[in-house]
């Protein structure tokens, strides 16, 4: 790199707020590589209303947002309606799970090489016990918003978007099999990525990046680093979520986790903050799972991370 002394601030300020610019374009000159655009950094109000949408959503409707329930219906068209505003062509994928009609939401970007699809996903289904705010409210609202942060921006990428919330996942990640399992063998091959967030604003929250593709992991753990967040590798959620059926279908996975029903050691305070001795999030599966039941900071990190992932792997 040959960098002026204020071009190479500019650098460092650049990686530092995790943007994805050529250097070339920095000094003005031609990039030697193209330009990939510049991941946007998702506002974290906007993935707090979301989550105050799901909470009014469940209190409305018997205090759960679970599957076969009217809460969780009324969320997958909150979710819908946002990204048919937002010019998604969305899908809404019908199946049957304890005799109760589920229902998953799948939400294409026009665009892109569709021999090459980049998907990020999340749960939206909750326990039939609370709302279901952190679990998993957080990862629907952050793939939500960053899903309109794509069409805000008018993004282009070389790769087509995918965005998806499954139902059923409490059940046994029904929603997701039901999807992987209907994909034909040539669709199935188009995945080059499938990016899951399944309980990412943990009241007493850590950094964990699921320890699977190592090109996927590289790109989130560069992010936390950007930001000088230690990062823990997540293993003990291998066939605990969404990403799992795509896994045990080839398809390169990853994804962000910040902790459930674990206790948080000394040694993850000393480095996250928080408090040892108690779970990452006491509100597990519990009616206290909330919108008091989440951690703003981890959640706007995490969601700022999905977005730099979702850019960078697609560009
Ligand atoms: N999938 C679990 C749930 O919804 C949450 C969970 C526990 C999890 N451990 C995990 C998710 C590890 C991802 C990774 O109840
Ligand atoms: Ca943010
Ligand atoms: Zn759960």
């Amino acid at each position: 790199m040959n960098l002026s002394g204020s071009a190479r601030a500019t650098a460092a300020a650049v990686v530092a707020g995790a943007t994805l610019l050529a250097t070339g374009s920095i000094a003005g000159a031609a990039p030697a590589h193209p330009v990939a655009a510049a991941a946007p950094d998702i506002p974290v109000a906007g993935v707090k209303a979301h989550l105050a949408q799901f909470q009014s959503i469940a209190t409305a409707n018997g205090g759960n947002r679970a599957h076969g329930r009217a809460g969780y219906k009324a969320s997958l068209d909150y979710v819908k309606a946002k990204l048919d505003a937002a010019g998604f062509t969305t899908t809404v994928q019908q199946f049957t799970s304890s005799g109760r009609t589920g229902y998953n939401l799948v939400a294409d970007w026009p665009g892109g090489d569709t021999s090459q699809v980049l998907m990020a996903g999340s749960h939206l289904d909750s326990v039939t016990a609370g709302p279901g705010v952190n679990d998993n409210g957080s990862g629907s609202a952050a793939v939500l918003e960053t899903a309109l942060a794509v069409a805000r921006a008018g993004y282009h990428p070389a790769k087509h978007l995918r965005f998806a919330w499954w139902g059923a996942e409490e059940l046994g990640m029904v929603g997701s099999r039901y999807y992987v399992g209907r994909l034909s063998s040539a669709d199935r091959a188009r995945i080059t990525g499938y990016l899951n967030f399944d309980m990412i604003g943990s009241p007493n929250p850590g950094y964990f990046v699921y320890d699977d593709d190592p090109a996927i992991e590289k790109t989130f753990k560069d992010y936390y680093a950007g930001l000088g967040i230690a990062t823990e590798p997540e293993t003990e959620g291998d066939g605990r979520s969404d990403h799992a059926p795509f896994k045990n279908a080839g398809v390169p996975v990853g994804g962000l986790f910040s902790g459930a029903d674990y206790v948080k050691t000394q040694a993850q305070a000393a480095k996250w903050g928080g408090t040892a001795g108690q779970a990452f999030d006491r509100c597990y599966h519990s009616s206290c799972d909330t919108t008091a039941n989440i951690d703003d900071t981890a959640l706007d990190h995490n969601s700022d991370a999905l977005a730099y992932a979702v850019w960078a792997l697609s560009s």
